[in-house]
C-alpha cells in the first residue's frame, strides 16, 4: 500500500562500517512491533486521562450551569469521541500506516493538506498538549514541594525536566515507553477507581454526609446561552482527547486489524464510564458549591480520606507524566511519516539501528516543546488547540467519505456504519466554527494563517525541493553521531 502518486523505493543512505553500524540496505531499519492490546489500550487510555478529568469538571459545570446538563455534557464528550474512534478503526485498518490523520488526509485529500496537517502538529499542537499536560504535572510537584517544606522550583524548569527525562526513555527504548505507559495508566486508574468508590460509598450514606441532594437538583440552572455549552464541551473534550492515539502507531502495532479496533473502542468505552462516575463522586462529596470553589481532587482527598488524601495529589502527578508520555510516543510519529515521505528533513525519518527507535524526531519534538513550554502552556493555547485538532479531526473524517468513493473495492477488515463518520463530522464542523461565530477573536485568523503559512516553506522545500543537496552533510554527520539509518515504510 503507498500513498497515492508517490514512489515508495527504497532511498539509500546506508551507514557504512565506519560508522560501526551495518545497515541492510533494502529494508532499512525498522521499528518493532512492540505494543499488543494492553499497551494499545494503555496507550489510549493513558493518553486520555491526563489533566482533564482533574482541572475541568470545575469549568464544565460553571459553563453548564447545572448538575444535569454537565453529565450529560461529560457523557457526550464520550459518546463524541467513540464515535470518532470507530471511524478511526475504519481509516487505521485501510491504511495501516503510522502517523495518525497524516497518511489518512493524503490518501483522502491530497499531499498539500496532509502536509498543513502535519506542520500544525509538528510545530504547534504536540508541543502544546505537552505543555498544558507536564504544567499541570509541575504546578503539582510545587504544591508538594510546598507542602512538604521543600524550597520552590519555577515549575517551567520542573515541566522541562520531565520533558526531557520521557525523551530519553522515549530514545532508549520503545518497550520501555510503552511499558511505563501501561504502569501509568493502572495508576491513574487505581486513583479514579478509588474517586468512584469513595463517592459510592458516600452515597450510600445518604444525605447526612454527603450532598445527594445536588443530584436531585437535576438541570436547575441550566445556563441558557448556547456559547456557555460550546465552552462546557470544550473543556469536557480536552479531557477526552488522545482517543486518535493509537492510530498514530499503527505500524508498531502486533495485529494492528483486530488490536487497533479492540482498543479503540475499549479504550474510550472505559474513560468514558471512569469520567461519568468521577464527576458524580465529586459532586456527591463536594456538592455544586464546593466543586466550583476548590480544586477538585485535593478537596475530595481530604474529605474522604482524610489524612490518607495527600495521595490524591501524588496521582495527578502519575496521570500526567503518563499522559506527556503518551503523547511524545505517539506525537512524533506524524514527524516521522512526514519526513519518511519528503515533507521534512529526511534525517527526522531515521531510526536508531541499536535501539530501533526514531530519535532524531524524538529530540526535536523534544526540543520545540521544552524551549516553548512558555509559549504553548498554561491553557492559553487551549482554544487554539480545539480549533486545530478538530479542524484536521473533520479533513480526516472528509477522507474516510472520499476513499469510500476513491478506494470503494479495497478491503475493509471494519467499515462503520456511514452515518456515525457523518455526525462526528457535523459536530466537528460545528466545534471548529462555533467559536468563531460566537466570538470572533483576531486569535483564529492568526491560527488560521499559520496553519496556511506552512504553504510558505512548502512549495520551494517540499515541492521544487529548491534545497535539494544541501542538506546532505548535515544528514550524514547526524547518522553517524546518532547512529541512525533509513526506515520505509513495509506493509504488513
Ligand atoms: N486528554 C488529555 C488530558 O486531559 C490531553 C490529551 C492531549 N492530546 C494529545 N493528543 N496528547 O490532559
Amino acid at each position: 500500500m503507498s500513498f497515492s502518486g508517490e514512489s515508495t523505493e527504497l532511498r539509500k543512505r546506508p551507514v557504512n562500517g565506519d560508522g560501526g553500524v551495518v545497515v541492510e540496505e533494502e529494508k532499512g531499519v525498522q521499528m518493532k512491533k512492540n505494543v499488543g492490546l494492553i499497551s494499545g489500550t494503555s496507550v489510549i487510555v493513558g493518553t486520555i486521562i491526563g489533566s482533564g478529568i482533574f482541572i475541568s469538571p470545575k469549568g464544565v459545570l460553571s459553563e453548564t450551569g447545572s448538575v444535569g446538563l454537565s453529565l450529560v455534557v461529560w457523557a457526550a464528550g464520550g459518546v463524541l469521541s467513540l464515535l470518532g474512534s470507530l471511524s478511526y478503526a475504519e481509516l487505521g485498518t485501510l491504511i495501516t500506516k503510522s502517523g495518525g490523520e497524516y497518511p489518512y488526509i493524503w490518501e483522502g485529500l491530497g499531499r498539500i493538506l496532509a502536509y498543513l496537517f502535519a506542520w500544525t502538529k509538528v510545530i504547534v499542537l504536540t508541543p502544546s498538549s505537552a505543555a498544558i499536560i507536564t504544567l499541570t504535572f509541575a504546578e503539582y510537584v510545587v504544591s508538594f514541594f510546598d507542602f512538604c517544606g521543600y524550597p520552590q522550583v519555577p515549575p517551567k524548569i520542573i515541566a522541562a525536566t520531565a520533558m526531557i527525562t520521557l525523551a530519553i526513555i522515549n530514545c532508549w527504548d520503545t518497550k520501555l515507553a510503552a511499558q511505563i505507559q501501561v504502569l501509568f495508566t493502572a495508576a491513574k486508574l487505581i486513583a479514579l477507581i478509588i474517586i468512584i468508590v469513595g463517592g459510592l460509598v458516600w452515597l450510600g450514606q445518604g444525605d447526612n454526609l454527603c450532598n445527594v441532594s445536588t443530584l436531585q437538583k437535576g438541570f436547575e440552572g441550566t445556563t441558557s446561552s448556547p456559547s456557555g455549552v460550546a465552552l462546557a464541551f470544550y473543556d469536557a473534550l480536552w479531557a477526552y482527547d488522545g482517543w486518535n492515539n493509537l492510530n498514530y502507531i499503527t505500524e508498531e502495532l502486533r495485529n494492528p486489524y483486530v488490536n487497533l479496533p479492540r482498543a479503540n473502542v475499549i479504550g474510550v468505552l472505559l474513560v468514558t464510564v471512569v469520567y461519568v462516575l468521577a464527576n458524580i463522586s465529586y459532586l456527591v462529596v463536594l456538592g455544586t458549591d464546593g466543586l466550583l470553589n476548590s480544586s477538585a481532587v485535593a478537596t475530595w482527598g481530604e474529605e474522604v480520606l482524610g489524612k490518607a488524601g495527600i495521595i490524591m495529589p501524588i496521582f495527578v502527578l502519575f496521570s500526567t507524566f503518563g499522559a506527556a508520555n503518551g503523547s511524545l510516543f505517539a506525537g512524533v510519529r506524524t514527524l516521522y511519516a512526514a519526513a519518511r515521505e519528503d515533507q521534512f528533513p529526511e534525517i527526522l525519518s531515521y531510526v536508531n539501528v541499536k535501539r530501533y527507535t526514531p530519535v532524531p524526531c524524538i529530540i526535536f519534538t523534544d526540543y520545540n516543546r521544552t524551549v516553548n513550554v512558555d509559549t504553548w502552556g498554561y491553557r492559553k493555547f487551549n482554544r487554539f488547540f480545539s480549533f486545530a485538532a478538530w479542524l484536521f479531526y473533520a479533513l480526516a473524517i472528509v477522507s474516510l467519505i472520499v476513499l469510500r468513493f476513491t478506494r470503494k473495492d479495497d478491503h475493509r477488515p471494519i467499515k462503520v456504519f456511514i452515518l456515525l463518520p457523518i455526525i462526528f463530522l457535523l459536530c466537528s464542523i460545528y466545534l471548529v466554527i462555533a467559536p468563531i461565530i460566537q466570538d470572533p477573536r483576531i486569535e483564529f485568523l492568526y491560527a488560521f494563517l499559520f496553519i496556511v503559512g506552512g504553504l510558505l516553506l512548502y512549495f520551494p522545500l517540499v515541492h521544487f525541493k529548491l534545497h535539494k543537496g544541501c542538506f546532505d552533510p548535515v544528514t550524514t554527520v547526524l547518522q553517524l553521531i546518532l547512529e541512525v539509518a533509513p526506515s520505509p515504510y513495509v506493509p504488513d
